[in-house]
């Protein structure tokens, strides 16, 4: 939805946005591209790889290599350093595009897609953090079930997590993403009009699971106002409930805030038409409250 978050963040005002998910760089550089004078976009991604991706994208294309964009590798619940990094007091707008990019679902090596054929990695940082294959070969059965649960709100997470504990005492674990999508493919049944695929709450599950994603954007929501100067925005674009919950009472919740959008904005059709991914998008808007002054900070 970059043409909403340019609307919403005002870049034509100048003043630094911080893109907290710089994934292909679709946000970065359509703020860029319309940013005052003097403006300038910081963004990080948590994926080394995307950073590295979106690095050589930035300074090899002569369209791209003048906009102001710094790019850093991090996670977005750490501003304060990418402001440190950049030498800026706060910034004047925020946004945050959840999950998973499309070149990391394309990456068939990572286990993101339960159409690859790799390892059960799922980590985006793959230098820290327990693999979802090594989750599951030590976790116990009790803790698999309530984890692809609550994370995918699978209601067959107990024959799930029996046959992955099953699979470990026949001395053959789960390591790779089709072990696990052939076990979903018997524990679930088929959806009604085969519209989800059996595999696709668990593979949810476990990457919101290793990558900490919910306590991740819950610090974030907490701490992000503190550094954002007063009248500036934030915009969080969520892609299933569980997320689109957390951002909805942390907005609500938070004295600091003023909500801009009563209800969340979805993609229009031409969006997801294009990519369908985009169709369980929701996109929630707050301004940091003119009075708030940043001594929460
Ligand atoms: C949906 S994609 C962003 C797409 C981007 N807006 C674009 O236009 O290309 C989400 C990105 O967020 C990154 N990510 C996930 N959790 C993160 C975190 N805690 N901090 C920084 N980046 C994160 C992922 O690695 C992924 O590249």
């Amino acid at each position: 939805m970059p043409d909403e978050i340019v609307q919403w963040l005002r870049p034509e005002n100048g003043g630094v946005i911080f893109d907290g998910t710089f994934g292909a760089g679709g946000h970065s550089i359509a703020i860029a591209r319309r940013m005052a004078v003097g403006g300038a976009v910081l963004a990080v991604d948590r994926d080394p790889a995307a950073v590295q991706i979106g690095t050589d994208m930035l300074a090899g294309d002569p369209e791209l290599r003048d906009l102001p964009i710094d790019l850093y590798c991090g996670s977005y619940h750490h501003l304060d350093r990418v402001l440190a990094a950049a030498g800026r007091p706060a910034v004047d707008g925020v946004v945050l595009d959840l999950g998973l990019s499309s070149d990391q679902l394309a990456d068939r090596q990572r286990g993101f897609s339960f159409t690859g054929d790799g390892y059960l990695d799922l980590r985006f940082d793959p230098s820290a953090g327990q693999t979802a294959a090594e989750f599951l070969a030590v976790a116990g059965e009790q803790e698999i079930a309530d984890t692809i649960y609550r994370f995918g709100e699978e209601r067959f997470s107990r024959r799930i997590a029996k046959q992955v504990v099953l699979r470990r005492k026949q001395r053959q674990p789960v390591r790779e993403v089709a072990d696990l999508v052939e076990i979903c493919r018997r524990c679930v049944p088929r959806s009604k009009n085969h519209d989800i695929h059996p595999a696709t709450r668990t593979f949810q599950a476990l990457r919101i699971a290793v990558n900490q994603e919910l306590t991740i954007l819950t610090q974030a929501l907490e701490r992000l106002p503190g550094w954002i100067n007063p009248g500036g925005r934030i915009a969080v674009i969520s892609f299933h409930s569980l997320e689109d919950r957390i951002v909805k009472q942390a907005f609500r919740d938070d004295d600091r805030l003023e909500v801009l959008t009563r209800k969340p904005l979805r993609p229009g059709e031409a969006e997801i038409h294009g990519n369908a991914r985009s169709r369980s998008a929701k996109l929630r808007v707050a301004e940091v409250r003119a009075t708030e002054t940043t001594a929460s900070r």
